[in-house]
């Protein structure tokens, strides 16, 4: 259960909200073009319930349900992507023209992402020219809505997306490079530099991107095993926050990407005003084990250089991850100390749990103790802006289809119902408890 000291304040200003994507939410897939995710979701065994987000929740048809859901719940700001295949529809933006006036008329702040992770399926990020279509795509978005959307995101975990997509193919597009995967960071990098000149052009001012981190532990003290985890740690937490912070790839790497890495390094490194954070939990990491393992659903090859290790010692959520909030005060704090004064603001972009029925007092647990951790890391210096909880509706979890139910708010996803769960009102309670 959560405890019952009372929570302490966060600093006035604080921004409380909610995170959902375009993909795992909207639905209407026939009223915009194919992303690489509809070509991954029609081939037979890519989702564990065979399930596609064609309807997901309908939120296209329902957003204005699901805009006072978040009005009711008192959040300040609303964390949604904006899907580039619908962008590019006849008549798509004019979607997200509707939802952005419904949110200021509810009184909570628009936070466009401009990717996460629907690619159109005509492109590939293995493309350098993918990025120049992506700035194509944000100055459009921000012509139709820059006259009231003032803080955006560029990028989703483009960590997750390389790795999950195009290293282990588990997601969509599926592919299974391993290390040949890289340029796709590269472009992804180099496509929310771009993004950030194309925001600039258009006079905004207030802009960040939503990258995954969380601590890498080692399986023990051995040479072998810690060696495997700061390779690990390089890859999540390093790979991207390193060129986009200090204009550099971490050692070894910049020499296998593609292109002129010395003068795309310019524009990655953009100034950013703001660094979002998506923690959900640490990862324990050894030498290779020999031998192909599954871990946490994904399947990994035996050429790796690292193998992950389960947790022990912590709960664990309906999806099998460990609940350790104490990993997101080191995140932020080795955050903080690594970059210094080149570190901007954090905003946690995403944090929660999967967990199944309404009573979800284990959610509630979870995000009590984040908030707290959270805190934990304020109070030790970490100048940390806001914090948004993954996620606001039961959705398409990925290759995990429908099973795994993140929301504050239940979907019944045949009849489209949604119904409050205990963890919306215990999150509505702590934002007017902070608000005074
Ligand atoms: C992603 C979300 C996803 C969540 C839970 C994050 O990696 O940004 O799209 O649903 O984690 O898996």
């Amino acid at each position: 259960m959560a405890t019952t000291n009372p929570m302490p304040r966060l600093p006035a200003g604080f921004l409380w909200g909610v995170s959902t994507s375009a993909h795992q939410i909207e639905g209407a897939a026939d009223e915009r073009g194919p992303s690489v995710w509809d070509v991954f979701t029609a081939e037979p065994g890519r989702v564990r319930d065979g399930s596609t987000a064609a309807v997901a929740c309908d939120h296209v048809h329902r957003h204005r349900e699901d805009v006072a859901l978040l009005a009711d719940l008192g959040v300040d700001a609303y964390r949604f992507s904006v899907s580039w295949p619908r962008v590019r529809a006849e008549g798509g933006l004019d979607f997200y023209d509707r939802l952005v006036d419904d949110l200021l008329a509810a009184g909570v702040r628009p936070v466009p992402t401009l990717f996460h992770w629907d690619l159109p399926a005509d492109l590939d990020w293995l493309e350098r020219d993918t990025a120049e279509r992506f700035a194509e795509h944000v100055a459009r978005v921000v012509a139709r809505l820059g006259d009231r959307v003032t803080k955006w995101i560029t990028l989703n975990e483009p960590a997750e997306h390389t790795l999950l997509g195009h290293a282990l193919g588990v997601h969509a597009p599926g592919r299974t490079l391993l290390f040949d995967a890289l340029p796709v960071a590269h472009h992804q990098l180099l496509a929310h530099g771009l993004a950030v000149r194309a925001l600039r052009a258009a006079g905004t001012f207030d802009i960040g991107i939503a990258n995954s981190h969380g601590p890498t532990w080692p399986a023990s003290d051995d040479e072998a095993d810690v060696a495997a985890a700061d390779f690990y740690d390089t890859l999540l937490n390093r790979l991207f926050a390193d060129p986009l912070l200090l204009g550099r790839y971490p050692e070894g790497i910049g020499g296998l990407m593609p292109g002129d890495v010395e003068a795309d390094l310019k524009i990655i490194a953009e100034p950013i005003d703001w660094y979002g954070i998506n923690y959900y939990a640490p990862t324990r990491v050894g030498a290779p084990q020999g031998g192909e393992i599954e871990f946490g659903g994904v399947r990994m090859p035996a050429e790796l250089p690292f193998s992950v290790r389960e947790i022990a010692g912590h709960p664990v959520t309906g999806f099998g991850w460990p609940v350790v909030p104490e990993a997101l005060t080191e995140v932020l704090t080795v955050f903080a100390d690594r970059y210094g004064d080149r570190l901007p603001p954090v905003v946690v972009t995403e944090n929660g749990c999967a967990y199944d029925g309404l009573d979800d007092t284990d959610r509630i647990t979870y995000l009590d103790g984040h908030v707290r951790a959270l805190h934990r890391a304020v109070e030790a210096g970490v100048d940390v802006r806001g914090y948004f909880v993954w996620s606001l509706l039961d959705n398409f979890e990925w290759a995990e289809g429908y099973g795994r139910r993140f929301g504050l708010v239940h979907v019944d996803f045949d009849t489209q119902r949604r119904t409050p769960k205990a963890s919306y009102g215990w999150y509505r309670a702590l934002l007017r408890e902070q608000r005074g």
